[in-house]
Formats: C-alpha cells, sequence, structure tokens
C-alpha cells in the first residue's frame, strides 16, 4: 500500500464503564475506500467521531499525513475544522431554513471565501451530485435521496483530503439505496476519493470498500479485502456477518499435512478439508465443523460419487425468481443450497451435492 493518508494507532475510549473501543488500529491509502463493518454498538461512529476530531478518545493517536492529529498520551487535539476532512452522516443534517446552494456554501461561508468563488465552487459540488437544477430549491422540499446527495456535496466541497461516511445511505429505501451506493462508487472512483465509510450492512461493505475492517465489541476482528473476508475469515463471527454459512458437524479421520478427511455425523459422508490459516489441523478423532457459502454447493442430479460428494434430499424450496433456495436434508442437518430457478419443482427430490473442495473450511466445534 502507498503511504497512508490516515492512521489509527490503539485507539481506546470509555464511556464510564462502558468500554467502547478496545486497540483499534488501522491505516489507509490515498484514494482507498476503507469501511468500518459491524453490529450496532461496536464502536463504528466512536471510531470515526475521534478521527473527525468531535470526540475525543482515553488512549491512542491519529495521523494525517504522518501528522499527529491527536494522542491521548501527548494531549495533542487538533480541532475538527482543521483536519480537512468532510463527513457526512446517517441523517443528512440538512439545514431545513436554507436552499440546497446555502447548504452546501456554508462551509465555505465559515471559512471565508469570497462571494464569487463560493458560487462558483458550490455549482460545481451540486453539478457532482446531479442537483445543479434544484439549487435554489428549499433544501427540506427534496426527496431522501437529493437531500442526501446535499449532504454529499456540502462535505466535497472544500475538496476535503479524506471524506468520513456514517450509515449514510441507511435512512433511504432500499432501491435508492442500491442505486446511491452505485453513484458514490462511481463518483469515488471518478474523483479519486479517500472514503472511511461506516455501516452495519455487509453487502454495501462488500460492494463498496476496497478493504474492511470487521469490528465486535469495541474491536477490530480482521482487516482484509472484501473476498479475503468472505472466502479466508478468521473468526467465525467475521465468517457469518460477512454473509450466510452452511455447517456440518463431524469428526476429523485421517490427517494430511494441513487438510483431513471428516467424517461427517449421522452417516451423511464425508469430506476433504482444509483448516484456516493460523488453525493446526485438529488430531484425528476430534469434533469439529466444516463450514461453506451456500453459493459454493452445487445442486446435481446424479447419485453421487467422488470426493466431496453429498446425498440429500430436498425438504423445501424457496422460489426467488433468480434462483431457487433449497433446504437439503443431509444426515441429521439441513442446509441451504442455491439451485437454478428450475429447481422450484425439486420439493422431496433426492440430489447430489457437489462441495467446492477450496471453500470449505474446518473449525473447532
Ligand atoms: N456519548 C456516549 N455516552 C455513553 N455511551 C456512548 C456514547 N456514545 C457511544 N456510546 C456507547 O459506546 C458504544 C459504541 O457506540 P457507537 O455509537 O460507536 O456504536 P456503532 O457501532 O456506531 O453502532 P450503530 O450501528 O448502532 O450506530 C455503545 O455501547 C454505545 O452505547
Ligand atoms: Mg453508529
Amino acid at each position: 500500500m502507498a503511504e497512508s493518508i490516515v492512521e489509527v494507532r490503539s485507539l481506546s475510549k470509555s464511556f464510564g464503564a462502558v468500554n467502547a473501543l478496545q486497540d483499534v488500529s488501522f491505516a489507509i491509502g490515498k484514494g482507498e475506500v476503507f469501511t468500518l463493518l459491524g453490529p450496532s454498538g461496536c464502536g463504528k461512529s466512536t471510531t470515526l467521531r475521534i478521527v473527525a476530531g468531535l470526540e475525543d478518545a482515553s488512549g491512542g493517536e491519529v495521523r494525517l499525513n504522518g501528522r499527529t492529529i491527536f494522542s491521548a498520551e501527548e494531549h495533542i487535539n487538533l480541532p475538527p475544522e482543521k483536519r480537512n476532512m468532510g463527513m457526512v452522516f446517517q441523517s443528512y443534517a440538512i439545514w431545513p431554513h436554507m436552499t440546497v446552494a446555502e447548504n452546501v456554501a456554508y462551509p465555505l461561508k465559515l471559512r471565508r471565501l469570497p462571494r464569487a468563488e463560493i458560487r462558483e465552487r458550490v455549482m460545481t459540488a451540486l453539478r457532482l451530485v446531479d442537483l445543479e437544477a434544484q439549487a435554489d430549491r428549499d433544501a427540506p422540499k427534496l426527496s431522501g435521496g437529493q437531500q442526501q446527495r446535499v449532504a454529499l456535496a456540502r462535505a466535497l466541497v472544500y475538496e476535503p483530503e479524506v471524506l468520513l461516511l456514517d450509515e449514510p445511505l441507511s435512512n433511504l429505501d432500499v432501491k435508492l439505496r442500491e442505486q446511491m451506493r452505485f453513484e458514490l462508487k462511481v463518483l469515488q472512483q471518478r474523483l479519486g476519493l479517500t472514503l472511511i465509510y461506516v455501516t452495519h450492512d455487509q453487502s454495501e461493505a462488500l460492494s463498496l470498500s476496497d478493504r474492511i475492517a470487521v469490528m465486535s465489541q469495541g474491536r477490530v476482528e480482521q482487516i482484509g479485502a472484501p473476498d479475503e473476508l468472505y472466502d479466508r475469515p478468521r473468526t467465525e463471527f467475521v465468517r457469518d456477518f460477512l454473509g450466510k454459512t452452511v455447517t456440518l458437524p463431524g469428526r476429523i479421520g485421517a490427517v494430511n499435512g494441513a487438510s483431513a478427511r471428516v467424517v461427517l455425523n449421522g452417516g451423511a459422508g464425508d469430506l476433504v478439508c482444509t483448516a484456516p490459516p493460523g488453525m493446526a489441523v485438529p488430531a484425528s478423532g476430534s469434533d469439529v465443523k466444516v463450514a461453506i457459502r451456500p453459493e459454493r454447493i452445487a445442486l446435481s442430479l446424479a447419485g453421487p460419487g467422488g470426493d466431496n460428494r453429498l446425498s440429500g434430499r430436498v425438504e423445501t424450496v424457496l422460489y426467488q425468481g433468480d434462483r431457487t433456495e433449497c433446504a437439503v436434508r443431509v444426515g441429521g442437518s439441513l442446509i441451504t443450497v442455491y439451485g437454478p430457478p428450475e429447481a422450484r419443482t425439486m420439493r422431496d427430490r433426492d440430489v447430489g451435492l457437489v462441495l467446492a473442495p477450496e471453500a470449505l473450511t474446518l473449525w473447532p466445534k
């Protein structure tokens, strides 16, 4: 990674007895979209607010372009307006008594820029978010998506080095959210913006980010590229937060280096699996769980035979248009498999399941 723009070192924060953050560290490169992802209360907004200077931490440091802008130990705390960061909140925080253009002009007025320059920069920012035509309308009379874009234009107008976005799309309905997600990505790529993005929505995080930090209870669980976290999660928390997982209980049979044959419970068959990085293959006879993402299981009408094939019976089908979600009984387990749309007629049928060997991972019981 190129030189980092923002570096967060070992942040901790407590609110009375609540430990909101513990030892949170990450570094972000120029032009990167870095997302803090995690469930409600895990400390995402607190981290972002500390980076913005809206909150101080109990311990740790924040650096911007190599310069310390916050340090608990050295009592350094640069005020937010001197950090050159733009911030967009979930609630948009649009000023209701102003027009669209006045809203966007506000940060420039605070910085006492000449009037002509303000007008020009405001129109440029509004053009970026496709709201030029609405410049003189009253801001609160716009739709949710348009107000969202006003908030974005207001954060972009003074060309901050880093944009901080705290659940900026969560007030929008599903369709609009997906459209705005796409527009945000296009804008980010076009302008080479550096973003710290906060969300609890895994699909938003996977689709927008270059890297994600998954947080739980005030700590960073894992940092990595979206596909790295999705395919090679280091903890069950990360695995399950990022998507659906099928797990099958079993016992280790023959071990061969980093892989082992797992005999599934209930006579469901056996599978060859590798342990996740950093975890040793448990000894023969240990109880384990085998995990796989549902889309890595192929449904076939041919019977079993060959490695990593299991047989099962379709118990329930949920037709979704582009695919059919099937609940398949395999031994004692009922697992979710995504079949083709035509699988909607397969209820009560015996099927074969082919599990992609490279997608199988081994977990402690
Ligand atoms: N001003 C405050 N006073 C007391 N406790 C706070 C304050 N702000 C946050 N907390 C607590 O700190 C923890 C982290 O809060 P934070 O707002 O960072 O979570 P979050 O990950 O942004 O959650 P959400 O997804 O719900 O926005 C929570 O337990 C929260 O209750
Ligand atoms: Mg929050």
